[in-house]
């Protein structure tokens, strides 16, 4: 059985590195220490996706553990000796575009079992939707009344806000050039369908 070590594996995610493997029939280790209720209060609190992978999730592993612990974490690979590793712990940045691609978490993780099937040494990819999975904020609004049929409470600020872009959109090209037969699997609109329907 493959065994991955995921961090960050209660954040968003983490947590779907955690369903994706798990499907899969892998041995799953979660690292994760709910860091982010430190960093934004109760509301941050991540142990409700930990319950919901504890009762889903068929081979999963939880570590309460702080990936800046070097012994701590040391012996967890040593005691554990993954296939993979998924970094995932992270305070999240609250810069947002207005406009950016978006990319399915299960296109994220098709994409790193192909790098752990085909491995390149030192290469760096960007992942993202590119622009046919991009959509503005406003849009994105739109989207979710027309499917939800329910008005969204919404306020506009005319300032942007600090560090965030007009537009993103990532480029891929590298990652197309090393593995050319990986495709988006899921479109921008399936993704609204999965949210709203949830
Ligand atoms: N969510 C997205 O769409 C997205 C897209 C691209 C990149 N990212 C990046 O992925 C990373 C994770 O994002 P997210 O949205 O899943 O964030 P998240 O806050 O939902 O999850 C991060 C998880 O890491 C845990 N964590 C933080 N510090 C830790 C530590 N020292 N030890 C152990 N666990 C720790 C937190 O408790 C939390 O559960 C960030 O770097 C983010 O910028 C996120």
């Amino acid at each position: 059985m493959k065994r991955i070590i995921a961090t960050g594996s209660s954040g968003l995610i983490g947590s779907e590195a955690v369903a994706f493997f798990d499907q899969l029939g892998w041995d799953v280790h979660g690292v994760d220490n709910n860091m982010r209720r430190s960093f934004f209060g109760p509301d941050g609190d991540t142990t409700w996706n930990l319950e919901l992978l504890r009762r889903e999730a068929r081979h999963f592993t939880h570590h309460d553990l702080d990936v800046r612990d070097g012994e701590g974490v040391s012996a967890l690979f040593k005691r554990h000796r993954p296939d993979l590793i998924i970094h995932c712990a992270a305070q999240p940045s609250h810069d947002l575009a207005a406009r950016r691609d978006n990319l399915h978490s299960y296109d994220v993780y098709a994409a790193s079992l192909e790098f752990y099937r085909a491995p390149r040494s030192v290469a760096v990819y960007n992942l993202g939707g590119g622009r046919a999975n991009s959509v503005s904020i406003l849009e994105a609004i739109e989207r979710c009344q027309d499917l939800t049929g329910k008005t969204l409470t919404v306020e506009y600020v005319e300032t942007s806000r600090l560090g965030d872009h007009i537009t993103y959109i990532s480029d891929m090209r590298r990652r197309r050039a090393d593995y050319p037969h990986l495709e988006i699997t899921r479109s921008l609109d399936d993704i609204f369908r999965e949210l709203t329907d949830r």
